[in-house]
C-alpha cells in the first residue's frame, strides 16, 4: 500500500514516510463508528481524518459540536479503537508505532511517560486526594519522589488550587477546580505530546490565562500539542495550524 507515494510495512507507515523526519504524530484516514444496538443505529463519529504533527507543534482542532472532534484525541490516546487508519506516533521508548494496533503494554507506557490527555468531562478518582493524583502522576512521568512531591505542590499552587484542598478528595470540587487539578496532573509531567480536549470551558479569564501561560511555557520546551477549543480567542497566537472538522 502506499500513501502519500510513501510505502507501508505490515499496514503500518514508515518513520520517514508520513512522518517526515520531524513529526512526532501521523493520523491517515481515520474513521470511527459506533453501533448502537437499542435502538439500533450507526454513528459516524469521524470520517477520513488525515493531519500530521511536527515536533513541537501546537495544532487546534475546531468544528461543531459532535463533528468528532473529540473521538479524534480519544483515537490517539487510545481510549477509542478506530475502525480504520494509521496513528503514526514517533515514541521515545519504542521508536514508531501505530497507536491504533499497539499492544496495551506499549499503549500504558507511553500514557504513563510521553502522552498526557486533559478530559473535557470532569473526572478525578474518588478516594485519592488531589496532592496524591498530582504527584502520582509525576513519578510516574520519572521524577523522584521528593522531587515529585514538590513538583506537584509547584503545579497545584500554580492553578491557584487553594491549599485547603491539597489532602482532600477531589470529588466535591467544584468544575473548574477539577479541571485545575486535571490539567495540573497533564502538565506535571511534562509530557512529549499533550492532547486537550476544551480545557478552559469552565474556566474564569484569570485561570484561562495561566493556563494559556504554561501552554506557551510547555511549547517552547519543547511539548507538542493537539487542543480542541471552542474559544477562537484563546487559540489566536497558541496554535501553528488548525484542523477544522464537520
Ligand atoms: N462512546 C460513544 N458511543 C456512541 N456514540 C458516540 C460515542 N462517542 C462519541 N459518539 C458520537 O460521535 C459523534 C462525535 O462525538 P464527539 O464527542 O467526538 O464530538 P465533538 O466534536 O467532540 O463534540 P463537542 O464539541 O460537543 O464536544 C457524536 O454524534 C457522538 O454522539
Ligand atoms: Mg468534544
Amino acid at each position: 500500500m502506499t500513501v502519500d507515494g510513501m510505502l507501508t510495512v505490515d499496514g503500518m507507515l514508515t518513520a520517514g514516510g508520513i512522518l517526515g523526519a520531524d513529526g512526532i504524530l501521523a493520523v491517515n484516514n481515520l474513521s470511527k463508528t459506533f453501533h448502537i444496538y437499542q435502538p439500533e443505529r450507526t454513528i459516524k463519529s469521524c470520517g477520513d481524518i488525515s493531519f500530521r504533527l511536527r515536533e513541537k507543534e501546537f495544532m487546534g482542532i475546531v468544528g461543531p459540536s459532535g463533528s468528532g472532534k473529540s473521538t479524534v484525541l480519544r483515537c490517539v490516546y487510545q481510549t477509542y479503537i478506530p475502525d480504520q487508519g494509521e496513528i503514526v506516533y514517533r515514541s521515545r521508548l519504542f521508536g514508531c508505532i501505530d497507536l491504533a494496533r499497539a499492544s496495551e503494554r506499549e499503549i500504558l507506557a507511553v500514557r504513563q511517560k510521553e502522552i498526557g490527555y486533559v478530559s473535557q468531562f470532569l473526572t478525578a478518582l474518588p478516594r485519592i486526594t488531589a496532592r496524591a493524583i498530582v504527584e502520582n502522576s509525576a513519578a510516574e512521568g520519572g521524577l523522584p519522589p521528593g522531587q515529585a512531591r514538590e513538583a506537584a505542590a509547584e503545579m497545584l499552587a500554580y492553578f491557584r488550587l487553594p491549599a485547603e484542598l491539597w489532602d482532600i478528595y477531589p470529588y466535591m470540587f467544584s468544575g473548574g477546580e477539577k479541571l485545575r487539578l486535571n490539567l495540573a496532573k497533564a502538565m506535571v509531567k511534562r509530557p512529549r505530546l499533550l492532547l486537550l480536549d476544551e480545557p478552559t470551558a469552565s474556566l474564569d479569564a484569570g485561570a484561562k490565562g495561566l493556563v494559556r501561560e504554561l501552554l506557551l511555557k510547555l511549547s517552547r520546551e519543547g511539548t507538542s500539542m493537539i487542543g480542541i477549543f471552542h474559544d477562537l480567542d484563546f487559540m489566536d497566537g497558541l496554535c501553528d495550524h488548525v484542523l477544522t472538522m464537520g
